[in-house]
């Protein structure tokens, strides 16, 4: 080849990748443009979700609304004020985050809302009717707050609420007599499932951490790293036996449920076990026995494994006696009872790049979201930069990352991994390795870095994220948030 023709096939080469980077942009913002395009008349489906449940029940209250008339299901963030300006009717179903926060996908569209109604004072969205339905936990001080808060933000800007705000209680476990709350369970991928190991990984009494093996009894579901598993708890056995005993009654009673003929054992396995009255009809009485509350758990495997993976601390009660849902996974569950539970999609969890470096944060039971992150680079083949800071107790009896990850750890060239244990020499929390290392933290965000922290909100998340608002700025984080690479699974 001459050095012309050299020339000519560069230059040729140059043009077909320049238009192949011009293609993969406009792609891009017509894929935003469509997700955001809001056709006019169209009735406002928009939801604020951490989770993946609002966004589940908003979908769930399209399909009711839809035969009537077109219907646009939104994220929060994604809907421009201007947008509902126009539109005359909107339903939102947001759930409350944090100390009584917006989720991450609503947090961009309830600041802008709020400083419109902050520099304008005026009636922005009078023509707009709206209702909420606000998803929430009572167990949290601020009960569905962002319900509340977006409540009043909307009627700031003149908009009208045609009903009183509704409050779904994840605590309360009965929810299941709104018909709406049983469809959109329904809609999520229930499975059957034993578990096939329970190994104690650290060496603490009363708050021992578990990995705790699933096998699904049909064929494996699929899901992604950062996704959540529900659990629907089962009772001890010996608790079973004591209240049939209490109650003179037989294990193998046949009552019907919903015109099966069913054996009590059965019935009672998923039940809060409440006293039954003197009198009145015992039957009756069984059916309307709460379910024991779902109990929800960071995947922490991928199906690559063939197996679904958790990491579970194991709670205990004042009495002694262990928590529902921990107590049920690392005691009684046993590979003879298999049980429900749903694999629930998480998807700001989800890291879709594993070309670029990964800070991953996590304390204690976090370690389970840090787990599949890395067993999703592991079978990616990412060689991309990984620095895991993972605080626990003692170094002594908390020494679990080897047990968990270490059939790939060796793989991972560009792994760094640093500790912090509150009982430790020095006494750190994650929170302080971050500070130390902030110009390190900015070198790994400036390369296109994704953060994801994983554990308790109220012990670690929280503090991290203090510390990252302090370390990169509340501009700059708010920013990752909006590039979805600053991930929290905390709880
Ligand atoms: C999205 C998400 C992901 C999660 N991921 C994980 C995970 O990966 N690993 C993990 O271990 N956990 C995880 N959790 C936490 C988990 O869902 C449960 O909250 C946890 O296992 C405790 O539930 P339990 O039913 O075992 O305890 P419960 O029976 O609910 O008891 C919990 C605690 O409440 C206190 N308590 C209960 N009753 C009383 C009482 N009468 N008086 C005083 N105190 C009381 C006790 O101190 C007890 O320790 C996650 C939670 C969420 C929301
Ligand atoms: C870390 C964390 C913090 C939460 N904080 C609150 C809260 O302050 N107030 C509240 O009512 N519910 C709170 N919840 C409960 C959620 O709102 C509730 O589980 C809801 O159903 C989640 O919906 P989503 O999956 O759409 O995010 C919190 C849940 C988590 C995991």
């Amino acid at each position: 080849m001459t050095d012309n023709q050299r020339l000519l096939l560069a230059i040729a080469l140059c043009l077909v990748y320049c238009a192949w980077v011009g293609f993969m942009i406009f792609s891009h913002y017509a894929r935003q443009r469509d997700r955001r395009h809001v056709a006019s008349g169209a009735f406002i489906v928009a939801y604020a979700s951490q989770t993946g449940t609002a966004k589940q029940w908003a979908e769930y209250q399209a399909d009711l609304l839809g035969a009537e008339r077109p219907v646009k299901v939104i994220a929060l963030n994604d809907l421009a004020i201007d947008t509902l300006r126009k539109a005359r009717d909107a339903l939102f179903v947001v759930s409350t985050y944090g100390d009584g926060e917006p989720p991450d996908n609503g947090r961009r569209f309830y600041r802008a809302l709020q400083q419109h109604n902050k520099q304008h004072n005026s009636a922005l969205l009078q023509p707009l009717s709206y209702r909420i339905i606000a998803l929430g936990d009572s167990q949290y001080p601020a009960f569905c707050a962002f319900g509340e808060q977006l409540d009043d933000a909307l009627q700031q800007s003149g908009a009208t609420a045609i009903a009183a705000l509704k409050k779904v209680d994840r605590a309360q476990s009965q929810p299941s007599s709104s018909e709406t709350f049983e469809r959109a369970e329904s809609a999520l991928r229930a499975n059957t499932w034993r578990v096939t190991t329970q190994q104690q990984i650290n060496r603490a009494d009363r708050r021992e951490l578990f990995m705790v093996t699933l096998n699904a009894v049909q064929a494996l579901p699929t899901w992604q790293a950062g996704d959540i598993l529900d659990v629907r708890p089962h009772n001890d056995g010996a608790a079973m036996a004591e209240w049939l005993q209490k109650h003179d009654l037989s294990p193998d009673t046949i009552i019907a449920v919903k015109g099966t003929p069913t054996p009590l054992a059965q019935v009672l396995q998923t039940r809060q076990l409440t006293d039954l009255p003197a009198s009145g009809n015992a039957e009756q009485h069984i059916l309307r026995m709460p379910l024991l509350p779902l109990r929800s758990y960071s995947i922490a495997s991928v199906p690559e494994e063939g197996q679904l993976k958790l990491i579970v601390r194991k709670q205990y009660h004042p009495d002694g006696t262990p928590g529902i849902g921990s107590g049920w996974l690392t005691t009684y569950a046993g590979d003879k009872e298999p049980f429900c539970a749903y694999v629930k999609d998480n998807p700001l969890c989800h890291i879709a790049q594993h070309d670029v470096p990964l800070v991953l944060i996590g304390a204690g039971s976090g370690l389970a979201g840090i787990r599949a992150q890395l067993a999703k680079r592991y079978y990616t083949n990412s060689n991309a930069d990984i620095w895991l800071i993972y605080g626990e107790q003692s170094p002594q009896l908390d020494n679990v990352i080897p047990a968990a990850i270490d059939v790939w750890q060796a793989k991972f060239a560009r792994l760094n991994i640093q500790h912090a244990y509150s009982r430790g020499e020095p006494r750190q929390y994650v929170q302080d390795i971050v500070v130390a290392a902030a110009e390190e933290l900015q070198n790994f965000i400036d390369r296109g870095a994704h953060i994801y922290v994983c554990g308790s909100h109220q012990g670690m998340g929280q503090a991290v994220h203090q510390t990252l608002t302090e370390v990169l700025g509340d501009d700059a984080l708010m920013q990752l948030i909006d590039e979805q690479r600053y991930h929290r699974d905390t709880y």
